[in-house]
This record gives C-alpha cells, sequence and structure tokens, in this order.
C-alpha cells in the first residue's frame, strides 16, 4: 500500500511518517515524486490506522530543495502549466487530508520546498532550516500555490519582499514572521515532531477532523459564513460518542477516553 520509489513512509503508534528521499538531489520534486506524494496523501486521509501524519525529508541537509530543476528546464509553457497544477494538487491532497500534518523540516526548505510544508497544519524546524522562494532567480514564480499560501501566512509585504528578492532566510526569521511553530536543535526535531504528532494522537480523530475544515474552509471565505460553518460544526460534534465522553470525563474529574466516533 505505501511501497513508492521516492518516499518512505512508516507507521507507529498511529503516526504515520513520510518521508521524502531523494537525497542525492536535496529531494527536489520530480513528477514521480509529487504523483506519489498525491497517492500516498489520499491514501492516508482513509487509512484507520493513522490518526497523525510528520512530513519529513531524507538526510540532514535538506527537507526539500525545492522543484527538481533539472526536470522543469526543458518544459514548454502547457508541460509547465501542467506540472504547476500536478504539485498544487499534491499538496491540496495534503491540505485536504482530514488528520493533521506536521511538517518536520530538517534543512533547505527551498521554492517547492517551503510551498509543501505551508500545506501542512503545523511546522516544526530545526535550526539549520533554511527557507526562501528563490524561483526569481531561475526567471520563474513560485508555481505549487507558493503565492497564495506564503501571503495568506505572513501578509502581502512580507510575502512580496521574499518572493521578490529571493532571499533565503533561517528558521528565526521564519518564525519571526509566523511560518513555524517551533524551531528546536536538529538532534531533538524528530522527537519534538513525534511528542506534538503523540500529544494530537490522544485527541479525538472527529474533533481533530472538523478543527481543520472549520479553520481551513472558514479563513477562504468571510467572517459570518466561516462563523456559521463553525457552528455547524459544533453541533456536530454533540452527535458523537467522544462529545459524551469528553464533558463525563472532566465532571468525573478523569481523563477522557476517545474512541474516535
Ligand atoms: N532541483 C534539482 N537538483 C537539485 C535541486 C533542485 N531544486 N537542489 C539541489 N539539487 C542538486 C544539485 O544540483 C546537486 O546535484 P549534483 O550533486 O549532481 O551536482 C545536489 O542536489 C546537491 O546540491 P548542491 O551541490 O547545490 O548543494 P549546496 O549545499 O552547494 O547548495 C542549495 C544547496 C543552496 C539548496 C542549492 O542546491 C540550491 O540552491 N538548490 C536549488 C534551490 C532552488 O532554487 N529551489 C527552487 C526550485 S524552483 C521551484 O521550486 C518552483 C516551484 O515553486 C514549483
Amino acid at each position: 500500500m505505501y511501497n513508492y520509489q521516492n518516499l518512505l513512509v512508516s507507521i507507529e503508534a498511529k503516526i504515520a511518517t513520510v518521508t521524502v528521499n531523494r537525497p542525492k538531489v536535496l529531494n527536489a520534486l520530480n513528477k514521480d515524486t509529487l504523483l506519489e506524494i498525491k497517492a500516498a496523501f489520499t491514501t492516508l486521509a482513509t487509512d484507520p490506522s493513522v490518526k497523525v501524519i510528520i512530513l519529513t525529508g531524507s538526510g540532514e541537509k535538506a527537507f526539500v530543495a525545492g522543484a527538481d530543476i533539472a526536470f522543469m528546464q526543458p518544459l514548454n509553457a502547457i508541460e509547465g502549466y501542467e506540472f504547476g497544477r500536478l504539485g498544487q494538487e499534491a499538496f491540496m491532497a495534503i491540505e485536504a487530508c482530514p488528520k493533521p500534518v506536521i511538517a518536520a523540516i530538517n534543512g533547505f526548505a527551498l521554492g517547492g520546498g517551503q510551498e509543501i510544508c505551508m500545506a501542512c497544519d503545523l511546522r516544526i524546524a530545526a535550526d539549520n532550516a533554511k527557507f526562501g522562494q528563490p524561483e526569481i532567480n531561475l526567471g520563474i514564480i513560485p508555481g505549487f500555490a507558493g503565492t497564495q499560501r506564503l501571503t495568506r501566512l505572513v501578509g502581502k509585504t512580507a510575502a512580496k519582499y521574499i518572493i521578490y528578492t529571493g532571499e533565503m532566510f533561517g528558521a528565526e526569521e521564519a518564525y519571526r514572521l509566523g511560518l513555524l511553530n517551533k524551531v528546536v536543535p536538529l538532534a531533538n526535531l524528530m522527537a519534538e515532531a513525534n511528542a506534538v504528532a503523540q500529544k494530537i494522537a490522544g485527541k479525538g480523530a472527529v474533533s481533530l477532523k472538523i478543527a481543520k475544515s472549520a479553520i481551513d474552509i472558514g479563513i477562504e471565505t468571510d467572517f459570518n459564513t466561516g462563523s456559521i460553518h463553525e457552528a455547524e460544526l459544533f453541533g456536530l460534534c454533540f452527535a458523537t460518542a467522544d462529545q459524551k465522553e469528553g464533558m463525563q470525563a472532566f465532571l468525573e474529574k478523569r481523563k477522557a477516553e476517545f474512541i474516535d466516533r
């Protein structure tokens, strides 16, 4: 089910770890890798043995150094468009996955690498991580929805500076801009990502799924429509066993035992 050429997928204690595995090219994303990312996240979305997903890159140097430049160099306009749409669809499979996805960023996260981590729900970076949208230096622009997600995450002012200059910036600056949840020493990165994943995996799967929907759909609409969507989802929580258990456990002063229904 998870046998890929360019990805490693492991599952342990309800946490799946997806590793982009092309270390010779710093985990650059070619067409086959994007197709595999799309397939992996589509499958993980409905895998009952998985509650939380961690995305990382192979090796200590790079998370993902971007779209594969050797693959892109000869493309014509139609092929460029199709490659951009494929990257967008692959990252949408991450964003639309009803389970929390945590990017564990272990080095360069450039271009498509920064774009893929922005499609994740949470971002934890190693202190050696380097970010940037260097596409402008290649005569192109971000093409895997970076102009959209970066602007939504850091605002127009910072997004334009990052995209127009193509400058690289470190994890502390990315944290300051609001791109990251945490910065940790490289040696602690996977332990920290796993600790956050375990904490989240202890919550109810239904409330996690609908919290993601309330935020991701709400932010793309106006405040009132988003609030109505939130109220509908809030109401839906009361149809779950986990809501009854969560509140009963509080009243009985014990830890809730969620059953993900
Ligand atoms: N595509 C293809 N190959 C890449 C790559 C990429 N994005 N990034 C690195 N590689 C390859 C290098 O060509 C090199 O291969 P060889 O050993 O065969 O020469 C290998 O990975 C190691 O890279 P370097 O020798 O360059 O390593 P370094 O430590 O000197 O530099 C780096 C590291 C600063 C990340 C540098 O590799 C670099 O600038 N990479 C490109 C970053 C980039 O421009 N990313 C954006 C791509 S465009 C994009 O993503 C478009 C989009 O939005 C859809």
